[in-house]
């Protein structure tokens, strides 16, 4: 049985002053039986990963931390960077990696997200692994190809035990932070795909692989998306910034 798993992806908004609030905030509108139905985590900036950390520590919170991204060097001559032992230490669980604004604003390709992907992994902590096509590649029929060369570039080389443990977003481009969700349907039928690709790099993984879509997820459209068998949760931007919206996508049943 796959736990649900929401993500709540910050991107760069939220001082570490805002970002306790924002976490408090949430808190206060979840009880335990969200926390038994869903794996919830918030992706807040580096600069604020350690006010968060103990604000959930100190209030004993079931969210988990997760971080937005990592280098995957060790340690060393890398300014500017943060290395995964340095998030596994802030207790930070999750580290979204390749996500398209990655891919696209700062040039990750799959052997850097594969690299990171690993490097999470080794220091014990979960990747969330983006993937997605771009509109012009949907419109030309492509999206399959796009993601399952994707997933093949970014997942290379992960043993099958370790690869059942990994989550996989699914984000087509078109829809992140544009308001255009993909249909359940789509969304739906593309996380299929995704899985049956796993289960091509290692059938043991197949039914394990927690699979989320994203890409202006709301609390209006969460629950259609839900119902999808293949969809095993939400990584969600915009909407995760309110408290309010995102306990509503969270408690999606309701
Ligand atoms: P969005 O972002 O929900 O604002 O579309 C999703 C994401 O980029 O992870």
């Amino acid at each position: 049985m796959r736990k649900n798993l929401i993500a709540g992806n910050w991107k760069m908004n939220a001082n570490h002053l805002e970002a306790i609030q924002m976490v408090q905030k949430l808190s206060y509108r979840l009880d335990l039986s969200d926390y038994e139905r869903v794996d919830i985590v918030v992706c807040p900036p580096f600069t604020a990963l350690r006010s968060v950390q103990t604000v959930i520590e100190a209030d004993h919170l079931a969210i988990r931390l997760g971080a937005q991204n990592v280098e995957w060097h060790d340690k060393g001559a890398f300014t500017g960077e943060i290395a995964p032992s340095m998030l596994a230490k802030l207790g930070v669980a999750f580290v979204v990696v390749g996500h398209s604004e990655r891919r696209q604003l700062f040039g990750e390709t799959d052997d850097i997200v594969n690299k990171k992907t690993r490097a999470i992994i080794e220091a014990g902590m979960t990747p969330i692994v983006c993937v997605g096509e771009t509109e012009s590649e949907r419109d030309d029929g492509h999206a399959e190809d796009v993601v399952e060369s994707q997933l093949a570039g970014s997942l290379a080389g992960i043993s099958s035990d370790v690869l059942r443990s990994i989550v996989v977003a699914y984000e087509p481009i078109w829809a992140i932070g544009t308001g255009r969700t993909a249909s359940a349907d789509d969304a739906g039928s593309m996380c299929t795909f995704v899985r049956r690709q796993i289960g091509s790099l290692s059938p043991d993984a197949a039914e394990d692989v927690r699979v989320l879509y994203g890409g202006s997820v709301n609390p209006g459209n969460i629950a259609g998306l839900m119902a999808k068998r293949d969809i095993d949760g939400g990584l969600v931007g915009g909407a995760s910034l309110d408290p309010d919206t995102f306990a509503s996508v969270i408690r999606y049943w309701i």
